[in-house]
């Protein structure tokens, strides 16, 4: 037999090493490497497994007669159009989030709805007891929801038991960093359990047909589970975004074997539970003020969904030659200094003596391009006080040239803006007009510059 070779596995980003070692060398993080109980393949058993005989596979064309895979609809609608649909019958999605963010809320919901919908729903917590879940679950107002509730850790006592009975359309894992899985050692929450406790639960939704749900709870660095090892394990991988301090959530889909990944659903949390937010620019532009510099409303696209959100700018004039700041909330700070340079450079505007703070409303995040022209609109305001008109939007991706350039769906932001009683936007030259929205189209961002500096 080959010798096993020792090997030591990160904890925050599943990276393998044959040695220990007190930082990471991938990720840099401290005291994460451990002892992993997974079987190596050594070079030689590699090269001598290519060689002996195998079975032949078959090979096939990519045509079928299959029907489309069942699709579990969950009646809230933000859920299932995160989802693509609703959940899929056999397949594995990971909801992974902050700790406190909603999770357990949601699949609570998302379960009862199901459950008094007449589908067969198992919900099993491995970190609150069972009292707990139903505690909550009667403070929801779901307590008469027929949801098959445990509270177990050991995925071999949870198969065999839903094993034995008539397997469930959905099964909830509430964490699978508690889940524990006799086939290999370790505590659970390692990367060794995590990953062989949801292959074992991925392998039991496949054989049955149940749609399983895996909630994971992300760590500091943003990746869910810890390792990246579960995303590629199952079909879907769903993340639950939000700041605590804000009410707003967001679910988006980051992966999805069975629909988009572009589609976002948007929730309150409230008094009882998630509300569904339908209209997420209404929710997003409650308070505006008006006749303040540096603020404008900025057409988001999330999938083929526009959510308008308020980018705020704050420049603060320094009167020695300290560094100043760049603070940023809500987008991209290397962006910001991008648009900064670019103002400076083709523009001629100067924030070298300014500290710039630049806000996005709500707590929302923007990882959209086209938010671009916003931000130097709303960074020129500040920097000149002169207030952005308030029924104005603005859109456009900046090129270092400073060229404004064209981006996706135009007509659909314009729209969207229309609908909450907006009348002029800033845009790249181009874009299709829209009834009710008077267009000033902008080729290079010093136009803009000079546009809203009432020069030449
Ligand atoms: P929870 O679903 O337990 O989060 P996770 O499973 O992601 O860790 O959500 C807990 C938070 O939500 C908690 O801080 C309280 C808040 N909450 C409400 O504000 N209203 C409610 O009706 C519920 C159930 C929770
Ligand atoms: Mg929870």
């Amino acid at each position: 037999m080959a010798k096993v070779q020792k090997r030591y596995a990160c904890q925050a980003c599943g990276s393998v090493s044959p040695k220990w070692a007190g930082q990471c060398a991938d990720c840099g993080e401290w005291n994460t490497l451990v002892e992993d109980a997974g079987a190596v393949v050594t070079p030689f058993q590699a090269r001598h497994n290519l060689q002996s005989g195998g079975r032949a596979i078959d090979l096939t064309g990519l045509n079928t007669d299959a029907p489309l895979p069942d699709r579990m609809p969950t009646g809230i609608a933000e859920l299932d159009r995160a989802l693509g649909g609703g959940f899929v019958a056999g397949s594995a999605t990971l909801i992974g989030g902050d700790p406190g963010i909603g999770k357990s809320t949601l699949l609570l919901q998302a379960t009862a709805k199901l459950a008094s919908a007449g589908k067969a729903v198992a919900y099993v917590s491995g970190e609150e007891a069972a009292d707990q879940v139903r505690l909550r679950a009667r403070r929801l107002g779901l307590g008469q929801a027929p949801v098959q509730l445990a509270a177990a850790t050991s995925v071999r006592d949870i198969l065999t038991t839903l094993g034995q009975g008539a397997v469930p359309d959905l099964l909830v894992i509430d964490s699978i960093q508690t889940m524990h899985s006799d086939l290999i050692e370790g505590a659970p929450g390692t990367v060794s359990q995590v990953r062989a406790a949801a292959g074992e639960l991925i392998r039991f939704a496949k054989e049955r047909g149940t749609a399983v749900v895996l909630v994971g709870h992300v760590t500091k660095d943003g990746s869910i589970a810890g390792p990246r090892v579960l995303e590629h394990m199952v079909d879907t991988v769903l993340s639950f975004e939000g700041e605590r301090s804000h009410q707003y959530r967001i679910l988006r889909a980051i992966k999805n074997r069975f629909g988009g990944t572009d589609e976002i659903g948007v929730f309150a949390m409230g008094e009882d539970g998630l509300d569904e937010v339908s209209n997420p620019s209404a929710l997003f532009l409650t308070h505006r003020d008006e006749n303040v510099s540096g603020a404008i409303v900025f057409p988001a696209l999330e999938g083929t969904r526009p959510v308008l959100v308020e980018i705020q700018a704050l420049t603060v004039r320094l009167a020695s030659g300290a560094t100043p700041r760049r603070a940023v909330v809500g987008w991209d700070s290397g962006r910001l200094a991008m648009i900064l340079a670019v103002l400076e450079a083709r523009c001629g505007l100067s924030f070298s003596t300014a500290e710039v703070y630049l806000n996005v409303a709500g707590g929302y995040r923007i990882s959209d391009p086209a938010a671009d022209l916003a931000v130097a609109a709303a960074l020129v305001s500040a920097l000149s006080e002169r207030p952005l008109p308030s029924d104005a939007i603005a859109f456009g991706e900046i090129a270092l040239s400073g060229e404004v350039r064209p981006v996706a769906h135009g007509p659909l932001r314009l729209k969207e803006a229309a609908k909450l009683g907006f009348e002029r936007a800033l845009a790249p030259v181009g874009v299709k007009e829209t009834a009710g929205m008077r267009l000033s189209g902008f080729a290079r961002l010093g136009a803009l510059v000079d546009h809203l500096l009432g020069r030449g």
